[in-house]
């Protein structure tokens, strides 16, 4: 196959999205809240055996408004936001403090299912950041002290000798967030949301979740 050209397009247009597996989604089964809906589908997807049901794409916008977006994990998930982890260092921790919003997307193909989550963004308190550093693993807090998230890697060997012992440096450096005060969690508010369910008849279905001061408004969307 060449790189581009006729060849590629007609490749592309012989990939299927896969048969949607299992039980489709009935929107009158729907719940008045959103996120009890986003963690029926994110469970059901760990049941079907979903590979990384957890990722998402994370969408960001910068301070001259161009749009950016990279996959992150889900940290948490409550009534009032979805939780993500970000140093402020990064490119998207910077864009995520300067310019306050976000857009989230889960996809789980085997299921034919996509979630979306728009809404505004804030920071986490320091109790809230404190338990999810506790969360992480050795590896992954040294990761963080040594932190240069996006930077141009110059010295390799310097980064995986510093790496190669993560409880010695936890040790040297301390182990708490203060030791990492540059990264934290980043609420992203669920103010609106919309779950998505392929057909396998091509009846899509699209359920979209607003709210307003007196709770959620649902909405059919064609498809
Ligand atoms: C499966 C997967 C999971 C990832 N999870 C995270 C994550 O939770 N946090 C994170 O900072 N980067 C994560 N990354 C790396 C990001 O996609 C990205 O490369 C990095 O955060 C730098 O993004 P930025 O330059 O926009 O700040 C993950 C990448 C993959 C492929």
């Amino acid at each position: 196959m060449s790189s581009g050209g006729a060849d590629l397009r007609h490749f592309l247009a012989g990939l299927a999205w896969p048969e949607p597996q299992g039980p489709l989604f009935d929107p009158d089964t729907a719940p008045a809240d959103p996120v009890e809906l986003f963690v029926r589908w994110l469970r059901e997807a760990v049941d079907r055996g979903a590979p990384a049901p957890h990722v998402m794409t994370l969408a960001t916008v910068d301070a001259a408004g161009r749009p950016d977006a990279r996959v992150t994990v889900l940290e948490d998930v409550d009534d009032a936001a979805f939780w993500v982890a970000a140093s402020e260092s990064s490119p998207k921790g910077k864009q995520l403090g300067r310019v306050p919003v976000a857009a989230l997307v889960f996809h789980w193909p085997l299921q034919g299912r996509q979630v979306r989550v728009r809404g505004t963004v804030r920071p986490a308190g320091e109790a809230r950041t404190a338990a999810a550093f506790e969360r992480l693993s050795a590896h992954e807090r040294a990761e963080l002290l040594v932190d240069r998230q996006s930077g141009p890697l110059h010295d390799e060997e310097w980064l995986s000798n510093a790496l190669g012992d993560p409880t010695e440096l936890l040790e040297l450096e301390g182990a708490g967030p203060a030791a990492a005060p540059t990264w934290r969690l980043w609420g992203v508010d669920a103010g609106r949301m919309e779950f998505f369910q392929a057909a396998r008849d091509g009846h899509h279905v699209r359920l979209r979740y607003s709210r307003d001061e007196s709770g959620y408004a649902t909405e059919l969307l064609r498809p």
